[in-house]
């Protein structure tokens, strides 16, 4: 079984938690480096899809005996944190949906997220709109880590209740590439993905200046995009 470095940093995050769900859980790879790292953690393994379901309790019960299953782990077919009650886990992994659905997830069970103490967040898409959304709705991202999945360098976001929401400029490209992600520790790492990103940029910089003149406000705004993104390669 091959696991990415993006699901075992996932689960490093979450391996002293003693009560974990798994959104869209799939495989079951999470579940399976969280039972493997610690003695303790319980995991409720939760998917919309009986088949990814499935899946997961066949890859389970090939590493685990059944005693470990039952006293440790739950399935449950729900979508989203409807697979649980107020006060059920601790904290709530959802990897690898996209950022537009981890939104929707997180704004249809108000009640039991603000019973959560963690949310380790994997947005594969619309990174930016998830975090504007988090922001705006009382989370606090306490934490963003970059992890290598295949070619891709994912973004992974920790989240915690909050009382306030918070106001951040309006400004899109602080949504996409916050400031915190400076602090990441693989500098390597970080400066890959900055690269990656200036690259699109200057891609999309070109197309819009040449279908659009350089003084057009679609321009102007790009070039203030790339230069947040010198900015901060320039910090790393
Ligand atoms: C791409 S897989 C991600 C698997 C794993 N979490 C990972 O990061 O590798 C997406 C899984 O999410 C499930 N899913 C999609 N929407 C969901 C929802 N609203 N609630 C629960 N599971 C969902 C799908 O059935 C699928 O098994």
């Amino acid at each position: 079984m091959k696991i990415s470095q993006r699901l075992k940093a996932i689960a490093h995050l979450a391996e002293n938690s003693f009560r974990v769900l798994d959104v869209g859980s799939d495989h079951g790879y999470l579940p399976y480096l969280l039972l493997k790292n610690s003695e303790v953690v319980k995991v409720i393994v939760a998917d919309i899809s009986n088949e990814s379901l499935l899946k997961a309790k066949g890859n389970l019960e090939t590493f685990f005996d059944s005693k470990t299953i039952e006293e440790r782990v739950k399935f449950k077919r729900a979508d989203g944190l409807k697979a649980v009650r107020e006060n059920e886990v601790d904290t709530v992994v959802i990897a690898g949906l996209g950022g537009l659905l981890i939104s929707r997830i997180l704004k249809e069970s108000e009640a039991v997220r603000k019973t959560v103490d963690t949310f380790i967040l994997q947005p594969r898409s619309n990174q930016g709109s998830l975090r504007r959304y988090l922001m705006a709705s009382g989370f606090l991202i306490e934490r963003e880590i970059l992890a290598r999945d295949g070619k891709h360098i994912s973004e992974i976001i920790v989240a915690k209740n909050t009382d306030q929401s918070i106001k951040i400029e309006d400004n899109e490209i602080a949504y996409e590439l916050p400031l915190k992600l400076l602090d990441t520790e693989d500098k390597k790492l970080l400066l890959e993905f900055l690269n990656n990103k200036k690259e699109i940029e200057e891609f999309v910089l070109k197309e819009v200046t040449e279908s659009k003149g350089t003084d057009s406000i679609e321009v102007i705004e790009k070039m203030k995009r790339l230069s947040y993104i010198d900015e901060m390669i320039k910090m790393v």
